[in-house]
């Protein structure tokens, strides 16, 4: 089979190599591979930062989708020909968020899923319905499951509520997608015309330009009659919470997701305080949440699908920025 390896780790280290087809052992499966997709901490786990790098020889990706093509001895719940796609955290089945969650990561303490085949515990896949194909369902286990944790997690959002929404990348067009199927209003900020537009067709009820408006903190109160947002998806990091904690509402919550720019000016102690809102940290999810993911009556958005010989190029694509919704990779023709 083939199957890509960091040789080293950086984008230009990311090569091909032929293995043999593992072998499923009590307990697990195999999987053939049918699609893969990316996700912003696929860059950022070679370039270090907040995240720990990775190491040269790991097989990059945490989310992808297939059929089951063989069983190991003692699994009765899942059979060959079986879809399915896989958990982002192999081991965390539910309950409180817990250190213990993280091991096991994919691209960073255990090989990924882009390769043409992949044994995983039964337990760290999930089957999917007729209606989803592989490609779509690739898109779920990161980016959805941390768009339905931040948007339903605690208080879900619903109608009369507005979610703010930060840029378009994977996460924030799921949680777009996710707060208005529950009737939701959606505010979205972009630095881009065009993909305001997409926005708009997507169901944002309204768009901000966060370039041409970069105090868009007040911008959303005043969208929102000085009340402010119920609850904001923060990806941005340190440099977009100061704006959020402008634009949420006294009793809203800001999810803190992500960290797509480390520079910002220090957070400001007494306007946490004085938000009066509440700050939730996410991990992405636990099984429970992929499993309502597949069955969300929303369609994932998928930017672009590349081939298996052009993973660099996919992995190049969503460092341009350009994409709005998932950047996806068909491993099986
Ligand atoms: N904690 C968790 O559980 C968790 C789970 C998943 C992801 N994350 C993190 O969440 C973040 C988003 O991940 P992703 O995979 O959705 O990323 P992505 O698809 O790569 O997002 C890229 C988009 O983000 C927008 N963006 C970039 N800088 C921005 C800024 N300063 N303000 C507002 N928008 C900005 C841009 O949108 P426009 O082109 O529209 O401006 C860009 O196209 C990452 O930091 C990721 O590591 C965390």
């Amino acid at each position: 089979m083939h199957i890509y390896r960091f040789d080293s780790p950086k984008l230009d280290g990311l090569r091909r190599h032929e293995e043999d087809v593992p072998r499923p052992q009590r307990g697990e499966v195999l999987v053939r591979v049918h699609a893969v997709a990316l996700n912003y901490r696929d860059l950022a786990l070679l370039e270090g930062g907040i995240l720990k790098p990775t190491r040269a020889g790991i097989t990059p990706v945490s989310d992808g989708a297939g059929e089951i093509v063989e069983v190991g001895a003692g699994v009765t719940d899942l059979a060959v020909g079986q879809r399915v796609v896989g958990l982002f955290h192999p081991r965390w089945f539910g309950g409180p968020k817990r250190a213990e969650r993280a091991i096991g990561s994919y691209g960073y303490d255990s090989d990924g899923w882009l390769a043409e085949y992949k044994v995983l515990s039964r337990e760290a896949v999930v089957p999917l319905p007729d209606n989803l194909g592989y490609e779509q369902a690739a898109t779920l286990p990161c980016a959805g499951v941390t768009a339905w944790n931040s948007v339903h997690g605690s208080a879900p959002a619903g109608p009369g509520q507005t979610v703010l929404t930060l840029g378009s990348g994977g996460v924030s067009i799921f949680a777009l997608q996710y707060a208005k199927a529950m009737g939701a209003r959606v505010i979205a900020t972009t630095s881009s015309a065009a993909k305001a537009q997409r926005l708009l067709e997507l169901g944002a009820d309204e768009v901000i330009n966060y370039r041409e408006t970069p105090q868009w903190g007040a911008r959303v109160k005043a969208l929102t009659a000085g009340r402010g947002v119920d609850k904001v998806v923060e990806v941005g990091g340190p440099a977009t919470i100061g704006q959020s904690l402008q634009a949420v509402a006294f009793d809203g919550e800001v999810v803190l997701v992500g960290f797509l720019g480390e520079s910002g000016a220090p957070l400001d102690y007494f306007q946490l305080m004085q938000c009066g809102a509440s700050l939730r940290s996410t991990n992405v999810g636990a099984r429970p949440m992929l499993e309502a993911c597949v069955r969300a009556p929303i369609e994932p958005l998928i930017d672009r699908v590349f081939g298996f010989d052009q993973a660099r190029g996919a992995f190049e694509h969503l460092r341009s920025g350009q994409h709005l919704g998932k950047v996806v990779i068909r491993v099986a023709e």
